[in-house]
């Protein structure tokens, strides 16, 4: 066992990710659909002195995560950790069917067919960790973004009974909530984003919060006491905060 595996590692958080994660002697399994950005990132990790396997995968294609679970297992069992990273956004107006849809195939089934297939020999190991990449934007329905909140929703419970299932075999499962990364995801959107951080102290926080072996990694803090006020709020008032705060 051993290893770390993180998924969308062509960009952003995961680049970051991967790149804190290079040290000497790591083995770096790293997934994404462009592998022509995966390539660019190896040779930043060989200069660290990682030993970086490249994996050309689509989250969403149970088969192909399924196979790649294989692969790695039988190279050198299953990764001491795992980061299920890779995530999209949707479309602009993100409350309809059609994004709903594609949403969810890549936030959440994406997640488990990344872990799922390593759950088993996890659990026998009686080791290892399980990273999943929520977002703050999880606690609450906020405009025009409905399938990514809901996406992130999903994801919070579903690691809530992940937990439940495996830390009794010694596998340690996180969920991480970032408030807002400067990467591709956010570089598009129009409005203010309080708190903005960049993805090496993003990855950064997150692995302080591995290291201590939290349930819930969250950060920034005054972000995230903004949107748990927010949850906990009538849903008519905080409709009516959102609306004073957006202008709209
Ligand atoms: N940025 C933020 O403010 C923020 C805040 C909270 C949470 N998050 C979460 O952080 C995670 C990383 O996002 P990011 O901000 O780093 O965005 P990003 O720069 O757009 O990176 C997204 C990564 O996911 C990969 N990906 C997307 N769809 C995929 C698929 N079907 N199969 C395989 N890989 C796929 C992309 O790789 P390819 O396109 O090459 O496949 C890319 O490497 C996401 O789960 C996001 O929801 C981000």
């Amino acid at each position: 066992m051993s290893g770390i595996l993180v998924t969308g590692a062509s960009s952003g958080l995961g680049w970051a990710l991967a790149q804190l994660y290079a040290e000497p002697g790591a083995t770096l399994h790293l997934v994404a659909r462009r592998s022509d950005r995966l390539r660019t990132l190896a040779p930043l990790l060989v200069e660290r002195g990682a030993r970086p396997v490249l994996h050309e995968a689509d989250v969403r294609d149970r088969a192909r995560m399924e196979e790649l679970a294989q692969e790695i297992m039988a190279s050198g069992g299953p990764p001491a950790l795992i980061v299920a990273n890779a995530g999209i956004r949707g479309e602009e107006e993100g409350n309809d069917h059609k994004t709903m849809e594609t949403v969810f195939s890549t936030n959440v089934m994406g997640v488990l067919n990344t872990i799922l297939p390593f759950l088993p020999a996890l659990k026998k190991e009686g080791r290892g960790r399980i990273a999943v990449v929520g977002s703050l934007a999880g606690y609450r329905g906020l405009p025009k973004a409905g399938a990514y909140c809901a996406s992130k929703s999903a994801l919070s419970a579903w690691t809530d009974a992940i937990r439940y299932e495996a830390e009794p075999f010694g596998v340690t499962v996180s969920l991480i909530n970032p408030g807002y990364v400067v990467t591709e995801m956010t570089r598009r959107n129009p409005y203010p984003m309080p708190f903005i951080l960049t993805a090496p102290e993003a990855a950064r926080r997150i692995r302080v919060g591995l290291d201590r072996g939290r349930a819930r990694i969250e950060f920034p803090l005054p972000l995230v006491l903004l949107v748990r006020t927010l949850a906990l709020l009538p849903p008519r008032l905080g409709d009516r905060l959102l609306r004073l705060a957006s202008g709209r």
